[in-house]
């Protein structure tokens, strides 16, 4: 139970029914500063109901009350100012956290259902941009997220592996291209003849045509087209491979766009049947003006299908294969419009799950200013910009920790994990530049410095060469450590929000937090004095290590011992 859930069960006892605990937990604050105790109750909007005073409401109230689970209950003017009784709270939150390890947080709220999360989906042959690394980590950690409330996720990466752009890709190899080449640096040399072949078309129209005339091959099984298909598919595969394993990201499935080949023409088929298909221009599309959006197109004149068709044929693929509880699509906040047509188009089909498709969209992450996907050659850069986070971090633990063993593989994790971190602790409909230097600095609100504060209490649980033991109820009586306390008691609560929200930044938040609570306990109490109260304080320091390193692991950043 909350506290405020504490307090607002306590008041509706006193106030006998005439409120439920429901209303109550809704009037109560926070208060603004400490000395106010946890919770405040502000009784101005009863004194309609109850004709008189708030005061004497509040002071009233206070006479009834049963303060049991209280250390104080305290009456400021129209105010009940509620201090939890720390002893109490400590003991019992100390001791579900040991109890439970890493599954303290844990619910059982999805009962198995599963969710699927398309996420990544960068488009073959074409830059693995800044968005794509955003889908990557937010759905990511939304996977881990929901898999830790109980439900069974799958992560299924929708790549972009069909379309003209395959057959611009073609003529540009058949006419410049080399086999070599192109296997020596698959994405660089790939992204080179599209650029190239998509400049040319420009001035000549004769190149776009054979760039749909190959795309028509490859529509129609041609071999040849087949073969330079699946060829230009792996290559590019193996690259951005490399990049989710520096990320430390796994997909259930990598069923794209191309899966959908064979599974459009039922959606076209129960269009037709419901009567949805206009004719326009020989072109075929839904009307989706009653919705306030622009019609959505699903074939065009030469009969090629499009992006929606795909995403319909893949929503209903999806329901069919999963039975899915909602399914969450983390993309940029650019196609926001798509997906508001395909639930349109869903729910006009009359499939009560259109309701279910969640996009969880996010705004543009700049590097120094730059947009990183208007950038020749990006694929690169975004592997640059993680091999040079790494490279700073190493070169902090250098300078602090020298003798530290295994220094690249920490300062991978840190300097990796720090990416990503910054990438999740912003609000995702954020946009917001970023400064490698700050991102990886082990000061201020960053992954190293969530990262190092782990670090920090591992090293002194390593000094204190201490064992917890279960049976012991350990508790803490002063200020400093109920700071740490109540963000350790809040973390349930925390990861649920999060799922709720679709927002891994809520978890981050909350670490930062910890770290700063922490961090400021470690600076007023000296924790490893030999005296009584010194296994209490350890298992504050152990249980802030085991909530932060799983908050870290929410988020896909990992959490090294020592750093
Ligand atoms: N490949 C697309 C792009 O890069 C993103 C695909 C998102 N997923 C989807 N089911 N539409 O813009």
């Amino acid at each position: 139970m909350s506290e405020k859930q504490l307090v607002a069960q306590a008041i509706a006892k006193a106030l006998d029914g005439e409120l439920s605990a429901e209303e109550i937990l809704n009037l109560l604050e926070n208060p603004k500063s400490k000395e106010h105790g946890d919770v405040a109750f502000p009784t101005f909007s009863l004194a309609k109901k109850f004709r008189k005073a708030p005061q004497m409401i509040a002071a009233e109230l206070e006479e009834k009350l049963e303060k049991d689970a209280f250390e104080n209950v305290e009456v400021a003017g129209a105010y009940l100012n509620f201090f939890l009784d720390k002893q109490k709270v400590s003991s019992a939150t100390l001791s579900e956290i040991i109890t439970l390890g890493e599954k303290y947080g844990q619910h059982e709220i999805g009962q198995n259902r599963k969710v699927p999360i398309d996420l990544s989906s960068p488009n073959i042959a074409k830059p693995f941009s800044m968005g794509h690394l955003r889908s990557t980590m937010i759905g990511n950690s939304l996977a881990k997220i929901y898999e830790k409330i109980g439900f069974v996720p799958v992560k299924i990466n929708h790549l972009g592996d069909w379309g003209k752009q395959f057959g611009m890709l073609m003529t540009a190899y058949k006419k410049w291209g080399d086999k070599e080449t192109v296997e020596k640096n698959p994405i660089q040399e790939l992204l080179k003849l599209y650029v190239r072949v998509n400049a040319e078309a420009k001035q000549d129209e004769e190149i776009d045509a054979q760039g749909r005339a190959w795309f028509k091959r490859l529509e129609d099984g041609d071999p040849e087209a087949q073969e330079l298909w699946s060829w230009f598919r792996e290559e590019s595969l193996v690259e951005f491979n490399r990049i989710y394993n520096k990320l430390g990201v796994e997909f259930d499935s990598l069923n794209g766009e191309a899966f959908y080949n064979d599974k459009m023409d039922e959606i076209v088929e129960i269009l037709e049947e419901k009567n949805l298909l206009k004719e326009s221009k020989g072109a075929l599309l839904v009307d989706l003006e009653k919705y306030d959006l622009p019609p959505a197109l699903i074939k065009k004149t030469d009969g090629a299908t499009l992006y929606i068709t795909r995403d319909l044929a893949a929503a209903l693929y999806r329901k069919r294969t999963y039975d899915f509880y909602k399914v969450l699509y983390a993309v940029g906040n650019e196609q926001s419009n798509h997906f508001k047509q395909l639930k349109a188009v869903l729910a006009e089909m009359d499939f009560d799950w259109a309701k279910d498709i969640i996009h969880v969209p996010f705004g543009l992450i700049t590097l120094g200013g730059k947009k990183l996907s208007t950038r020749e050659g990006k694929v690169v850069l975004l592997e640059e910009v993680l091999d040079e986070a790494d490279a700073l971090a190493l070169s902090q633990i250098e300078a602090k920790n020298p003798e530290l063993a295994n220094k690249e593989k920490i300062a991978h994790q840190v300097g990796t994990g720090a990416v990503i971190f910054h990438d999740l602790k912003n609000d995702r409909l954020n946009s917001f530049d970023f400064d490698l230097d700050e991102v990886v600095r082990f000061e201020g609100e960053t992954g190293p410095y969530v990262q190092y504060t782990r670090a920090r209490s591992m090293s002194i649980l390593r000094k204190a060469n201490f064992t917890l033991d279960v049976n012991v109820q350990y508790s803490l009586n002063d200020k400093d450590s109920w700071e740490v306390v109540k963000l350790l008691k809040q973390f349930p609560e925390i990861v649920v929000r999060a799922a709720e929200k679709y927002e891994p930044s809520v978890i981050a938040k909350h670490s930062i937090q910890i770290a700063q609570a922490f961090n400021k306990y470690y600076a007023q109490v000296r924790i490893l004095d030999e005296n009584e109260e010194l296994p209490n304080r350890l298992a504050l320091v152990h249980s802030v290590a085991v909530v932060l390193k799983e908050s870290l692991r929410l988020l896909g950043v990992e959490a090294p011992d020592e750093m």
